[in-house]
């Protein structure tokens, strides 16, 4: 079952409160020591309130002062402060300003939710629930305010003091202080107010609206990093036209403002007209950062920016609707990155993300709906099931509804919801009322967890010329909900006739076919084409057109034939990752894989990488096996991931080893003289030239240990450099641990971001010894392991990329993570919460894994005082 405790918050429970504020006139006196927070707050009862109903406000960790109605003090017996509230006893019944005043102290605020310092910077973070840790509010996503900020801050530790909105006042305010006054015209939430008080860098450019409008751009940074936002400021202009061009929504203020801090619990915030990033999607350098990294700092730019419409104009109601901004939003930067670079590349790379990172959620102790309908603790819910399903729930929702269809239930989610604070079931209405079809089976994506599995079977009749196809869906129990039931699946499709082109057919009964798409949504469906003249082989799932696994009976030749023939470049892809996956689940199984069947698949790969029509970037994609866990997850029960680890290994040498010449070779000719440029085309030559440099390596091939070693040493961009030195230590060559020393030594010491490199890659290397490595970074005097970055780095790697040592038969590596969260969760909960995660993959285990891992959490468990973060993940892991 499902756990409860007395935290537990129903969405069944949803009430709009008693009392609303309409308006926040915020004064903020910033010192080293501490802040003191003078809030007005005009707030009114709502309607049907009765006289004598309290008005309760949140707060935590606050130090109450004073409290005043209408200018006059509060008596003692007129309100109650506890850890959690202030409550005001009787309110008056009509509006009335509140005024209260606290003291906080960012500098020991080390949860990184509220006020807090990063660096000496004075920075703020409030979703989901960090406002009420900066004064007395009704900190709930519903409750929309205009905000008026004064900030006093020291002049020559915060010559730069920014909040929300438009700049209107500012001057000296004596005794080394000064100040700014902003305010922001739209009214919003709490969740999206932020300051910013710090000596920072800036670059500043300007943007035009498609209505003639110039819009501000600033981007602000520690001093000496300003050349390194150029990139985050490209990508954001780039984002500003893209929105006008795709959706037509225009920026709505005169002034946009991207702060970069080092302290983060994630990786960046929307808050309006003043986003706060996360530094590491800032900075970017061809010498400090690869080319994954400025794909991060595009696609995050972008994300935060679409959120001013999906997210900030239109927010949600309450937090079980945080799906309704971040699936619509994540869905709206994979599609600005697909217009701005490879569709079908970008494709594969989203549904590799979703099938590492969503799947085993879905199908581990944490699954929970897109839309859950209960939580402990919010913060947990920041999920890849909220953020990467729900994207692929939009995705349906296009594919289904075509791409004006779609659009024009987007024109009338912005015209009918601008300013609300809205649910799941209005953005649904919109597209059910714009394109007059029914959604209602469709909105169980968002109610049900689990990935459904699709299994298909067909037959062919020569004699009637039909061909028939049986699919049938099936999504397993998950915690809490033991009946699932059918989806409405869009499953793009065509039948691929024996010359490789597409074949038609004249008649078709027992199913929804429209064109290239079947609408599965029974739990089964049998569906014959006729006037058919010969056998096809079924190319199903197009673009990976629903998120589910699917089974397809294909036989290793018709996968193959599609790796060849498919027009659809993600299917195409697909097919050579299903041969790979077959050959390794059945050799783990414990049926070797024969000469032939590996030889055929080495044959597909050479092809692909011969092919003058395959672009650069999609064969680095191709050129590849199905990563362990992946493996694992399709294995499902029992897993030992050493097993895994090596019989993976001898399937990438026996695929891979014969083709070492054709990769020595293509790997000399994509060898580049010209500088470093972050294009699509510049960045596709290089995944394919360090993907192949990769499996030379991880193969054995004569010579390649020397060839990384020499790029790693001759590399004149960290792309090309990160690439040599993690080719060398997955496979852990004689060189590794030298070029690891190195890379410490020469580029990580001193520059944070780099050091994340190096933690990540020390913490990933596949041998004993790995978890000693680690806890001699930790036990390092100099660690900061107050900084989210640098934790995740090494310990999200370990716990994520690490099967074997994470996993280990002895146990040693889930305690050695259990230690590490009961002691990060005193200084940040979010992190330590975060980390514990990596658990979900116990259950399916072997049986003495499973049990070292009980063991484990167990131990956890006997804490005591965890925070509520990690006990809700424990508690669930657990249940
Ligand atoms: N709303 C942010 C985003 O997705 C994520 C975030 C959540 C950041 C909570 C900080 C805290 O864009
Ligand atoms: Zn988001």
């Amino acid at each position: 079952m499902r756990t409860e405790t007395e935290q537990t918050i129903y969405l069944k429970d949803y009430a709009v409160s008693p009392y609303r504020i309409v308006s926040a006139d915020l004064d903020f006196k910033i010192t080293e020591a501490d802040t003191r927070v003078r809030a007005q707050l005009t707030i009114e009862p709502n309607p049907g309130t009765a006289a004598g109903t309290p008005l309760v406000l949140d707060g935590d960790e606050l130090a109450l002062g004073s409290v005043a109605i209408d200018g006059a003090p509060l008596v003692q017996s007129a309100y109650a402060a506890d850890a959690t509230s202030l409550t005001i006893v009787e309110p008056p019944l009509r509006r009335f300003v509140l005024e209260t005043e606290v003291t906080i102290k960012p500098a020991g605020n080390t949860k990184l939710m509220g006020l807090y310092r990063s660096g000496g910077t004075w920075c703020t973070q409030c979703e989901a629930e960090g406002f009420r840790r900066i004064t007395y509010y009704l900190d709930r996503p519903d409750n929309l305010a205009v905000f008026k900020v004064r900030i006093t801050a020291p002049q020559a530790v915060a010559p730069v003091l920014l909040s929300n909105g438009n700049l209107i006042e500012q001057g000296d305010a004596g005794d080394g202080m000064h100040f700014a006054v902003w305010e922001d015209p739209f009214p919003k939430p709490s969740y999206l107010f932020a300051l910013v008080a710090g000596d920072l860098g800036s670059i500043t450019d300007s943007f035009t609206t498609a209505s003639g409008r110039k819009v501000d751009l600033a981007i602000y940074c520690t001093h000496g990093k300003e050349d390194q936002c150029l990139w985050a400021m490209d990508s954001l202009k780039r984002s500003m036209a893209w929105d006008e061009r795709r959706f037509g929504r225009e920026y709505d203020l005169d002034i946009f403002n991207i702060v970069a801090v080092s302290d983060f619990n994630f990786g960046a915030m929307e808050n309006k007209g003043l986003n706060i990033f996360n530094d590491k999607l800032v900075f970017a350098q061809p010498e400090t950062a690869t080319d994954a990294d400025y794909d991060g700092i595009e696609r995050v730019i972008a994300h935060e920016y679409f959120h001013n419409w999906t997210g900030n104009r239109i927010t949600c109601r309450d937090w079980f609707q945080l799906c309704l901004k971040e699936g619509l939003t994540v869905y709206r930067d994979q599609e600005f990155t697909s217009d701005e670079r490879s569709r079908p590349v970008k494709r594969i790379s989203d549904v590799v993300t979703l099938r590492a990172a969503q799947f085993p959620e879905d199908g581990g102790p944490l699954a929970h709906p897109a839309r859950p309908s209960q939580y402990d603790e919010i913060n947990n819910f920041y999920t890849a099931t909220v953020y990467n399903k729900g994207a692929e729930i939009v995705r349906m929702l296009a594919t289904l509804l075509g791409e004006a269809g779609f659009r024009k239930g987007m024109d009338l989610y912005f015209e009918r919801h601008d300013g609300e604070a809205t649910t799941i079931e209005a953005f649904l209405a919109v597209f059910a009322e714009a394109n007059d079809v029914d959604l209602e089976q469709f909105k169980t994506w968002y109610l049900q967890a689990g990935t459904p599995r699709l299994s298909v079977s067909d037959s062919y009749d020569a004699a009637s010329q039909t061909y028939t196809l049986n699919l049938k869906q099936e999504t397993q129990p998950t915690p809490g909900q033991p009946e699932k039931s059918a989806l409405v699946l869009p499953i793009k499709f065509a039948l691929i006739g024996p010359n490789g082109s597409e074949m038609s057919w004249t008649g078709v009964t027992g199913g929804d076919v429209r064109q290239d798409m079947i609408v599965l949504d029974a739990a089964s469906a049998t569906i014959t084409f006729s006037g058919v003249p010969s056998k096809p082989v079924p190319s199903l799932l197009r673009e990976f057109s629903a998120p589910v696994s699917m089974d397809s009976a294909l036989s290793q030749a018709d996968q193959l034939f599609l790796a060849q023939h498919d027009s659809d470049p993600f299917n195409r892809w697909q097919a050579l990752q299903d041969v790979g996956m077959g050959l390794a689940v059945a050799a783990i199984d414990g049926t070797p894989w024969s000469d032939a069947s590996v030889k055929a698949l080495s044959q597909a790969m050479a092809e692909t990488l011969a092919s003058d029509t395959l672009d650069d970037a999609f064969k680095a994609l191709a050129l590849s096996l199905p990563a362990e866990a992946q493996i694992s997850r399709t294995i499902g029960k029992e897993i030992d991931p050493d097993r895994v680890h090596k019989v993976r290994k001898e399937l990438l040498k026996a695929v891979f080893a014969p083709l070492a010449l054709e990769m020595l070779n293509a790997y000399l000719a994509l060898s580049s003289e010209a500088p470093y440029a972050p294009d699509a085309a510049s960045t596709g030559r290089r995944s394919l030239r360090n993907r192949l440099l990769a499996l030379m390596v991880a193969s054995d091939c004569a010579g390649a240990v020397g060839l990384a070693a020499q790029q790693y040493a001759g590399a004149r961009n960290m792309t090309d450099r990160l690439a040599a030195l993690s080719a060398s230590t997955l496979a852990w060559t004689p060189d590794a641990a030298k070029l690891l020393g190195d890379f410490h030594a020469n580029f990580a010491a001193n520059d944070p971001l780099v050091l994340d490199k190096w933690l990540a890659v020390t913490a990933s290397v596949p041998e004993d010894g790995v978890i000693e490595r680690i806890q001699a970074v930790l036990a390092d005097p100099g660690f900061p392991k107050t900084n989210p970055n640098r934790l995740r780095s090494l310990m999200g790697s370990f716990t994520l990329n690490n099967p074997t040592q994470f996993a280990r038969a002895d146990g040693a590596g889930f305690r050695f993570v259990a230690d590490f969260v009961a002691e990060v969760d005193k200084i940040n909960p979010q992190v330590a919460a975060r980390v514990l995660t990596g658990f979900r993959i116990w259950p399916m285990l072997d049986q003495s894994r499973r049990d070292a891992a009980k063991v484990a959490l167990g131990g956890l468990q006997t804490k005591g005082s965890l925070s509520r973060n990690t006990a809700d993940i424990l508690a669930r892991m657990l249940a």
